[in-house]
């Protein structure tokens, strides 16, 4: 069998699978959870979530995502090598972009951008809400480059990005003007980040994650949240640092995926 042949039949194996899963009773029985623990604890009205829900559906932001999901798949299959996405799912960017909208931040801090998937829903949501900006952090993994050994974490998902492309590739270009990025280790640039902006609406984790970045970036960007300011992570089951984390804060997570969780900063 080509490589191509492997790699469809892998992609058409890994949808059925999805599809099997989403017909699972526990599987739909968790996400109808996640749906209205997220109106019970954040947003308060069903009604407010279905209105977020037409606003993406009616952006045209999805069709645009799956575009860049088939031209992302042709760059890494013409690569050869074993890439991922490193994307969050399509519910979860919807619950992200209801979270923002809510929260209306004006400071709104993320690390890790990839091809750009929650860094779209976010700004999608600023330009919404009309106010706001987001700064991100990436260290770019570009698809078919060698790096050191030591560049990228080793239990690294292995996020890439075509070849030649900048981190944030796939954001529609009149989603960017609410948007700044930082390009480095979040371990070296995110303290000067955030020592930069000051008091923060939001955060969200989605880099590396070792134990020690989670924490450290947790560490840093707490202290820096407003009250009623949200800290989102994703990956939470990766390690037990977001847990670990919540306790210390004494705060309850709200989960928005299976591995996407969020904690509200208490007045
Ligand atoms: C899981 S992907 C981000 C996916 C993105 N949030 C989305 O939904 O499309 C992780 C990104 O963080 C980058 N990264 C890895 N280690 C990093 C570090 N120490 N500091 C900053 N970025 C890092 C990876 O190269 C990759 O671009």
């Amino acid at each position: 069998m080509r490589a191509l042949d492997f790699k469809r039949t892998q992609l058409a194996r890994t949808l059925v699978r999805g599809a099997r899963r989403a017909r699972r009773p526990h599987t739909i029985v968790e996400a109808r959870r996640r749906r209205s623990e997220l109106v019970r604890r954040f947003l308060r009205d069903r009604r407010v979530l279905s209105r977020y829900e037409r606003e993406v559906r009616q952006s045209g932001l999805m069709p645009h995502l799956l575009e860049a999901g088939r031209a992302h798949l042709a760059a890494v299959e013409a690569a050869g090598g074993s890439y991922s996405l490193g994307a969050i799912t399509y519910e979860e960017g919807v619950y992200l972009y209801s979270i923002l909208r809510s929260l209306r931040p004006r400071v709104a801090v993320e690390t890790g951008v990839a091809n750009g998937f929650s860094t779209a829903f976010s700004l999608l949501a600023l330009e919404a809400n009309a106010e706001g900006e987001l700064h991100s952090v990436d260290l770019p993994r570009e698809v078919g480059k060698d790096y050191d050994p030591d560049a990228f974490y080793a239990g690294e998902g292995r996020a890439g990005i075509p070849p030649g492309s900048e981190p944030g590739w796939l954001i529609p270009d009149e989603l960017k003007r609410r948007w700044s990025l930082v390009l480095g280790r979040s371990q070296d640039v995110l303290p000067g980040l955030l020592e930069r902006l000051g008091t923060i609406d939001s955060f969200m984790h989605d880099s590396e994650h070792s134990a020690e970045c989670m924490r450290f970036e947790y560490e840093q960007a707490w202290p820096a949240l407003r009250d009623g300011g949200v800290l989102l992570s994703d990956d939470v089951n990766s390690t037990p640092a977001f847990f670990e984390f919540a306790d210390r804060a004494g705060r309850e997570p709200i989960f928005i995926g299976r591995g996407l969780a969020f904690l509200v900063k208490g007045p």
